[in-house]
């Protein structure tokens, strides 16, 4: 990318004077993923490698609650968000109240909450799950009811995996997630005969049971590296394929993907500028800190 050696340059530059890192989600575009990322991952390898940080200052290259997680687990480091209008449909889907009003409903029937959410509405959760650990966490609680919430899908995905337990959900639905059909996968299939079909999680239950593997982002990224299809599709978020692509030149990435607007608001030019001038600043109120990284603290504790 040479035009974008300058912004580049300069990121690297400033990683060392302000002694900081960048966590990238593996949905950020290939010349950031590739070039100034120090970890990349899925939001469960985001979480769990924020609590190694070794850094004064954590640049989180995703969204918002990545960053307000990075945050809860590491309190006293400056974490920054290149673009703090980097949201997500499943946070805007449910609030604090909403999740009180659904204890009151159902008492006590626990609640795990995707980490899509905001530290309020984490605070008001037994503890948080990913896609990449749902499964493991709602078998841990030994319950015969939970309350899954807020991705609708993901919890009817999770349902079809453990059906000893009852899964109660929310009608939360990730906007990238929600517009791949059934009739999709059926179209390439049709075009690429013999084509390998990945969906994530978020899909909805129909688009999953026609793929042949589901995972978070980065067990599909394992799934690809391992197992070298000749051809496949991955169904989810376009920069996933681009990334894997650049390494493995000898598998043919198929479309359809979708774009997540939230992810693609960051750019080299505004993660430099957030380390230009440390900002923007995530912080969390420090009246449900504590009850959110609990939540998120009790699911890093559950072996996957
Ligand atoms: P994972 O990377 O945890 O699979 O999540 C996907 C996603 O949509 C993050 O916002
Ligand atoms: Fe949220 Fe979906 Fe974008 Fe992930 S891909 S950040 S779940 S809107």
């Amino acid at each position: 990318w040479p035009a974008l050696a300058p912004d580049i340059e300069a990121i690297l530059r400033l990683k060392r004077e302000r002694n900081a890192v960048i966590l990238a989600h593996n949905y950020q575009a290939p010349e950031i993923f590739h070039t100034v990322a120090d970890i990349v991952g899925d939001s469960l390898a985001l979480a769990r490698e924020a609590v190694n940080v070794n850094a004064d200052v954590i640049v989180l290259a995703g969204v918002h609650f990545m960053a307000e997680t990075a945050k809860l687990l590491n309190p006293s480091k400056t974490v920054l968000i290149p673009d703090m209008g980097a949201g997500c449909s499943l946070a805007d889907s449910i609030t604090a109240e909403d999740v009180r009003a659904l204890r009151r409903k159902y008492p006590g029937v626990p609640v795990v909450t995707y980490v899509n959410t905001s530290a309020a509405v984490k605070a008001e959760s037994d503890l948080c799950c990913t896609s990449g650990n749902a499964v493991q966490v709602v078998r841990s609680l030994n319950a015969p009811r939970v309350l899954m919430i807020p991705d609708e899908f993901l919890a009817q995905n999770v349902q079809a995996e453990v059906p000893e337990v009852e899964i109660l959900t929310w009608a939360g639905h990730c906007e990238v997630h929600e517009r791949f059909t059934p009739a999709d996968i059926r179209d390439v299939r049709e075009s690429y005969p013999g084509v390998t079909v990945i969906a994530h999680p978020e899909c909805p239950p129909d688009v999953v049971a026609e793929s042949d593997f589901s995972g978070s982002t980065a067990m599909m990224m394992d799934f690809v590296v391992q197992k070298r299809p000749s051809q496949v599709v991955l169904v989810t978020e376009c920069s996933m394929a681009d990334n894997i692509a650049a390494q493995n030149p000898d598998i043919e990435f198929i479309k359809p993907c979708n774009m997540c607007p939230h992810m693609k608001r960051m750019s080299l030019r505004n993660i430099r500028r957030s380390l230009e001038t440390l900002t923007h600043e995530v912080t969390v109120d420090p009246a449900l800190a504590d009850r959110a990284r609990a939540a998120v603290e009790r699911m890093l504790a559950v072996r996957t």
